[in-house]
């Protein structure tokens, strides 16, 4: 089932999640499969919990349709459940994000390129893990959507105030994009509110 994706200025983005008792979480495998039809269907690569309006430590991230340009991402679709950073290491690099709960605001990010992980997955086997590169920063992203942080809280001042008129417009829900969305404001321009 696709869900409405929550877009900024939603208070949910703004909390942070809480991890799971797996075993008392009804119709967790139907919140990972939903988790996946909704980002698909909004062609994104990484979706956080918080983003389907929940206070979970739940995200998904699939980087397989990269796979063609760079075999490394080859089978890389991921469950990440009660998921806690243990390290970040490596250079900073700054590299261009996006996000499926600020559509059409593109900027450059920071983030240091290798973390370590520990995490559940969607069998509830526990894994530390060790990644780099773009794999590490896609997990960091939406990692920070579990801390209440969204990508334009890591840009420099002078680009947030740039952004800050479209970041306004997202709040009021003057907003266009393809996939079902659930606004701050009732929205004006989205076909689907
Ligand atoms: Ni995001």
């Amino acid at each position: 089932m696709i869900l409405p994706i929550y877009i900024y200025g939603q208070p949910v983005l703004r909390k942070v999640a809480e991890d799971i008792d797996p075993e008392n979480y009804p119709r967790l495998k139907e919140l990972i499969e939903d988790m996946f039809e909704t980002m698909h269907n909004a062609d994104g690569v990484g979706l956080a919990a918080p983003q389907v309006g929940l206070k979970d430590r739940i995200f998904v991230v699939d980087l397989t349709v990269l796979a063609e340009d760079d075999p490394e991402f080859e089978g890389f679709k991921k469950v990440f459940i009660n998921a806690h950073i243990l390290e970040r290491t490596g250079d900073i690099e700054l590299i261009d994000e996006g996000c499926l709960s600020l559509p059409g605001i593109h900027e450059k990010v920071p983030r240091e390129n290798r973390i370590r992980i520990q995490y559940l997955d969607e069998n509830l086997q526990p894994h530390e893990e060790e990644f780099e590169g773009f794999k590490a920063r896609a997990i960091q992203h939406e990692y920070d959507h579990l801390d209440g942080i969204l990508f334009v809280d890591r840009i420099t001042p002078l680009r947030k105030r740039l952004i800050k008129g479209k970041l306004s417009n997202l709040t009021k829900g003057k907003i266009d994009c393809h996939y079902k969305v659930k606004t701050l404001l009732p929205g004006s321009s989205n076909r689907h509110s």
